[in-house]
């Protein structure tokens, strides 16, 4: 493919030998075969460097934040603002400030629903979503639909499990927020975010991104797309699991009343009542899950030591590899949902999230069989209900590529897949 005209991000350029090295489960065997890690989409492995990093926090420096006015207490303070400065730096936010640390994605989203939405969004008001999103974007919104009377409206996919925006405009009449996945967990999907937020900025909406599968992946940068909220977690990108955040517009953060309440987030508390902190502590109650925003940012240092650039283009090359491969084995055999190829128009269209069809085997079957062959992926309608009835299927088998994996993984696969035809043919 020429790299001239197709968009594609420059070439990869780390040794991803020497980078799976770094992982100690990367390591393991199971049932007898080295294991082959296809399911970071649920969750990523974590770096020699992530785990060492939660131990020396935990060996040298554990205290609470923001309370003790001691050594440790003031490093671990130190160890948490620089991570949060990290952060926003990589996801090209304009200041730390407007970070908020969360549990997770989901948490963020609701944090959303419940301080923003129940401020701005009164009955007859409009939400609209897209067929692409996941439980996390769809749930909280149906929760503020059933309480406020609010309307969710829906982008359709077209037969590639892309958004099809052919009726964007008369979809977006009455919208008052947009929440759009970045990067769909079953088609592999990257919608036009800017493109999208420009819409519905065009018709006074406000724009939340859903970034988990976007962030770990692609370059980040909150500004270009003009998102006014953006959610991620850090267990997909090298980090640990119980700890994400949420980037919002300083404005709208500043205007939101808090979410939880609880030590940490207050100005002042009496009898009579509080008022809250600034943000982002405001929207930080209660002690702060220190060693996992620690191990977070360690995540960062790896990511950033790769560079995200090199870090997509290799990506991209293994997921064309994979598409390639999985089609010249197993032709009509095998079904991929999503778009045919990574690139089109110029654009990348498609990250490795590969959710597979294999003839008539059902996909949690077919994980088991793979298994045997140490291969791991996901089987089921992994969070996204209303996109499986769209795409006719109850639940796929879904392998999904990250940094580490390379061509050995693929051809892993599509030996276990051979063998599972075999097995399921006998
Ligand atoms: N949302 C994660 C997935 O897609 C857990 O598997």
């Amino acid at each position: 493919m020429d790299t001239e005209v197709s968009g594609k991000p420059p070439v990869g350029t780390f040794d991803v030998a020497a980078l799976k090295a770094e992982f100690p489960l990367l390591q393991r065997e199971v049932h007898g075969r080295p294991i082959v890690y296809l399911d970071s989409g649920a969750t990523s492995q974590k770096p020699q460097a992530v785990l060492d990093a939660m131990d020396r926090y935990y060996a040298e420096i554990n205290a609470n934040v923001h309370r003790g006015a001691y050594h440790i207490a003031e490093r671990a303070t130190m160890a948490v603002e620089s991570a949060r400065a990290s952060l926003a730096r990589f996801l090209g936010a304009p200041s730390a400030e407007e970070v908020v640390f969360t549990k997770n994605a989901t948490e963020s989203i609701n944090l959303v629903a419940h301080s923003w939405g129940r401020t701005n969004l009164a009955e007859g008001d409009v939400v609209l979503l897209t067929m692409l999103e996941h439980h996390a974007n769809i749930v909280p919104w149906q929760q503020l639909a059933a309480e406020r009377g609010v309307e969710v409206r829906w982008i359709p996919v077209d037969d590639q499990g892309r958004l099809d925006l052919a009726n964007l405009d008369a979809l977006l009449h009455g919208v008052r927020l947009l929440a759009v996945t970045a990067a769909s967990n079953v088609t592999g999907a990257l919608p036009p975010i800017r493109r999208l937020a420009d819409a519905a900025h065009a018709v006074g909406a406000t724009v939340l991104v859903d970034a988990s599968q976007w962030v770990p992946h692609q370059p980040t940068d909150v500004t270009g797309w003009d998102a006014d909220f953006v959610a991620v977690t850090g267990h997909k990108m090298l980090g640990p699991t119980g700890i994400g955040a949420l980037w919002g517009r300083r404005e709208l953060l500043d205007a939101m009343p808090p979410f939880l309440g609880g030590g940490s987030m207050i100005q002042n508390v009496t009898v009579d009542g509080f008022t809250p902190a600034e943000v982002p502590t405001r929207f930080e109650a209660g002690t702060q899950p220190i060693a996992e925003i620690v191990g977070w940012h360690a995540a960062i240092d790896v990511l950033d030591g790769l560079g995200m650039e090199a870090v997509a283009a290799h990506e991209c090359d293994l997921t064309e590899y994979a598409l390639r491969t999985l089609a010249d084995r197993f032709g009509d055999d095998l079904a991929i949902h999503g778009p045919a190829g990574v690139v089109a128009d110029g654009a990348v269209v498609r990250g490795g999230t590969l959710s597979l069809a294999y003839r008539d085997v059902h996909p949690h079957d077919l994980s088991q069989v793979l298994d045997q062959h140490g291969v791991c992926v996901r089987a089921g309608h992994h969070c996204a209900k209303p996109l499986m009835k769209v795409l006719g299927v109850n639940a796929t088998a879904r392998a999904s590529l990250y940094l580490y994996n390379d061509e050995s993984d693929v051809d892993a696969l599509a030996d276990a897949l051979a063998d599972a035809g075999d097995f399921f043919a006998s």
